[in-house]
This record gives structure tokens, C-alpha cells and sequence, in this order.
């Protein structure tokens, strides 16, 4: 049985609120899987993540560094925030990091992990964000660059693995749609 919701992000301040309603039933050994092209959100996402966690530390884009870990403030499990796309060989270089932190014990979310880190977890959660565009041709340019042209996201939510069946992903999309 697949655990899927689908849901629309109007702005970047919901697409934080969104982080901040997923972190609220995240544990420590999560692994959280964000796809979506430059730009899409994921970081945005991820600074959510941060803040529902109670972690330290300004959630920013680790473009500069393969991985940051923000330890908890309250308590909770740490957060890793890893940019896979710069993990060229996937899982062996994540464990070859030598970060300071358990990840068992921690949450591990991976921007551009497709393909390079599902095998750290039997279980996983995919957020997939995609830009919705403005109808068929989607925005014109014009409307690109109008600022009152609200910029959505899709951001369909996979839970994969036993650790999500339990989830209501529904729900929780529900209560931010
Ligand atoms: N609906 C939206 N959701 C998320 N970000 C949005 C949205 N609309 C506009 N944005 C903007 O898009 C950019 C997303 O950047 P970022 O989160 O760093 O993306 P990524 O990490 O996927 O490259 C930010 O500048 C943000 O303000
Ligand atoms: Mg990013």
C-alpha cells in the first residue's frame, strides 16, 4: 500500500510551515528525501525541518559543504542537512564523512538524494517539489518577474517503507492545503 499525499504551497513562508508540520512527526533514524531542480524549495523546506526540530544553528544551503549537522536545542535528535548532489558516490562517502553525530539517532534529510542514499534506510520519505507552472505554457515572463504572480509548488509526499505506513500523510497534507 502506497502512502502518498499531493499537496499546493502557495508561498515560501507555507513551504516553512510545511517543514515545521513534518517535523512534527519526524524521530530519530528518519530519512527524508527532497527532489525538485535549483530554486524548487528544498532548502526552504529544510529551514522548516530545522525550527519544528528545535535545532541550532540557520538552516542555509550547503552548497559549500556536503554535509551540516544542527544538534538539537530541546532534547530531540540532531539534524542532518546533507547536499547529495555533491556526494558524487552516494551512501560509502556519507559514511565516510565522519560526522560527529549518530545518524540512528538522528534526522537525515538529503536535497537531490534520488538515486545516491536510499540504502541508509529501509525506510524513507520522499518529498518530490515541483514549480507549478501558470497553465499550459506556464508563466509568461512577465508574469515570472511580477511580484503579486504567486510562485506554487506541487509537493507530493511518498512515505516507502514500514516506518510510513502508519502516517497519515493525508492528513497532514489536509491540515496544510
Ligand atoms: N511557493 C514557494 N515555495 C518555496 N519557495 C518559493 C516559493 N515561491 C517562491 N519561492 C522562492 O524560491 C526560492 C527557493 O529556494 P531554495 O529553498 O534555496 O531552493 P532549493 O534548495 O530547492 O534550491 C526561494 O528564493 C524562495 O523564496
Ligand atoms: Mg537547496
Amino acid at each position: 500500500m502506497g502512502n502518498a499525499a499531493t499537496l499546493t504551497v502557495p508561498d515560501p513562508a507555507a513551504m516553512q510551515e510545511l517543514g515545521r508540520t513534518l517535523a512534527t512527526v519526524l524521530r530519530p533514524g528518519d530519512l527524508v528525501l527532497l527532489s525538485g531542480e535549483l530554486g524548487a524549495g528544498k532548502t526552504t523546506l529544510t529551514r522548516g525541518l530545522g525550527e519544528g526540530l528545535g535545532v541550532r544553528g540557520a538552516v542555509t544551503s550547503p552548497t559549500f559543504v556536503i554535509a551540516r549537522v544542527h544538534p538539537s536545542l530541546v532534547g530531540g535528535p540532531a539534524l542532518v542537512h546533507v547536499d547529495a548532489y555533491r556526494l558524487g558516490g552516494g551512501l560509502d562517502q556519507m559514511e565516510d564523512l565522519d560526522l560527529d553525530v549518530s545518524l540512528p539517532d538522528s534526522v537525515i534529510v538529503v536535497e537531490w538524494g534520488e538515486g545516491k542514499v536510499e540504502g541508509l534506510s529501509e525506510s524513507r520519505l520522499e518529498v518530490r517539489i515541483e514549480r507549478a507552472l501558470g497553465g499550459e505554457e506556464g508563466l509568461s515572463l512577465e508574469q515570472d518577474l511580477d511580484p503579486d504572480v504567486p510562485d506554487v509548488r506541487t509537493v507530493t509526499l511518498d512515505g516507502i517503507g514500514p516506518r510510513w505506513a502508519d502516517v497519515d500523510l493525508g492528513a497532514l497534507a489536509a491540515a496544510r492545503a
